[in-house]
């Protein structure tokens, strides 16, 4: 569900025609819906209201700091992996006991950095990483809360790319790495070890493998508490799945049932990690037609917008759905015709989707594509010397700028001759 709808075959943002924005803002742009975005943080704070965990909004999907902030300010903390995202993350004003930071690589820097400024918990990865918090905490004279986070090694059916659960991922630490950890915390007289981390992969869109994870987890913690480890914390990561085609995910009631009553099985607290859910479905690109190109084999709508802009088709193949920003259904006589949608970037693998049917596309055409609003700003790149696109939130009727387009001068700010 989302607040992008047709009114008299216009593509609106809430209460705002987003051919306006385009024509405002210049294209490729990138469109965020307030309600959509904080519609889907409630939907899992309703869902998950008998437990009552910590949302922390994972903002590798989305860290502008705008969209994060508003997130904030319904009462999400922020789930970070970077001193890049910490650095936002501060910057929202969110509160630091609501920061979960993890990652393979903290950088001492990193951890020296996050300490300091009294996060609530470290993911930690693995034992050299744990080994390196001891020592900084030790260092700044602290006691550092930490979860270790368990690969619990089960199967997904989502891109190999987004699974991070299974044994040979490089996430997390096996079961009996884990048990060694909590059996042995008095090696790390510098950390709190009270926490299980995991995070299985993303985009999955049925319950069955979190529950399977989040079972094997409990039993792991409740074995622990048998043997005198006290585990204040589960943290049972993001991932949850969202409509980009035809897929039918599970919703946040529909998960919550699923995993609440398992949850409740243990004393500790819970913390989530969602990122696509919340932010996925309240953006889309927008983008207009440069040239239509009509070859032996295909026809190609050649967008302003390209794989630096929205990565995900060439990376991995997503579907996103493109809809026409004026609907053609009106103009008669015209016949549907398939395009592929393509960026102007120098590589064949620069495409926002394939094969997809339009009434005849038209050069300074609008196409929005859905579903961008996580994994889309935040993976672009400077490829091509494009300057980033801007961010444009839409609150009904209103709109302002979150992000500035990118100028060409600053693709040679930090470069010296
Ligand atoms: N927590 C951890 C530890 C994660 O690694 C991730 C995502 C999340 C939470 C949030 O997962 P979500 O709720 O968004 O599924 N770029 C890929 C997705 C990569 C996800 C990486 N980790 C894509 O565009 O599909």
């Amino acid at each position: 569900m989302h607040d992008f709808k047709y009114k008299n075959n216009e593509l609106y943002c809430e209460s705002v025609a987003v051919k306006q924005l385009a024509e405002k803002y210049g294209t490729p742009l990138y469109v965020y819906s307030h309600k959509t975005l904080v519609d889907h943080y409630r939907k899992i704070r309703e869902a998950f209201r008998a437990i009552k965990p910590l949302i922390c909004f994972s903002m590798k999907a989305n860290s502008n700091i705008a969209l994060c902030g508003i997130l904030v300010k319904e009462g999400a903390g922020l789930d970070i992996v970077s001193g890049g995202e910490l650095y936002i993350a501060l910057k929202t004003g969110v509160a630091a006991k609501r920061i979960v930071y993890a990652s393979v690589g903290k950088t001492e820097k990193e951890i020296e950095i996050a300490i300091k400024h009294h996060i609530f918990l470290f993911n930690v990865e693995s034992l050299p990483e744990l080994k390196m918090i001891d020592k900084v905490a030790a260092r700044l004279g602290r006691r550092q809360t930490v979860a270790i986070r368990i690969n619990p090694d089960v199967r997904l059916k989502t891109h190999k790319y987004i699974t991070t659960g299974h044994k040979e991922n490089k996430f997390g630490v096996d079961m009996e790495t884990a048990r060694g950890i909590f059996m042995n915390c008095s090696r790390f007289p510098h950390l709190n070890i009270c926490g299980v981390h995991i995070h299985i992969g993303s985009q999955i869109v049925d319950s069955g493998p979190f529950v399977k994870a989040i079972e094997k987890i409990a039993g792991f913690i409740k074995e622990l508490e048998q043997n005198g480890v006290n585990i204040r914390w589960f943290n049972i990561g993001g991932g949850l799945g969202i409509i980009y085609s035809n897929e039918r995910p599970q919703t946040a009631a529909e998960y919550a049932k699923a995993i609440v009553p398992i949850l409740k099985k243990i004393k500790a607290g819970v913390i989530l990690e969602p990122g696509r859910f919340i932010a996925g479905n309240s953006g889309i690109l927008l983008t207009r037609v440069v040239y239509v190109k009509e070859t032996a084999a295909k026809n190609f709508a050649i967008m302003d917008a390209g794989m630096n802009d929205l990565a995900r088709p060439s990376l991995y193949g997503a579907y996103h759905n493109v809809l026409p920003v004026e609907s053609a259904s009106y103009r008669p006589s015209s016949k549907l015709r398939s395009y592929d949608i393509v960026g102007p970037i120098c590589e064949s693998g620069d495409f926002l989707a394939k094969g997809r049917k339009f009434i005849d596309l038209k050069q300074g055409e609008l196409l929005a594509v859905m579903s961008a609003g996580a994994y889309g700003f935040s993976m672009s790149s400077n490829y091509n010397a494009r300057p980033r696109p801007a961010e444009v939130m839409v609150d009904g009727k209103h709109h302002r700028l979150i992000r500035r387009r990118e100028t060409y001068n600053d693709l040679i700010r930090n470069e010296l001759r």
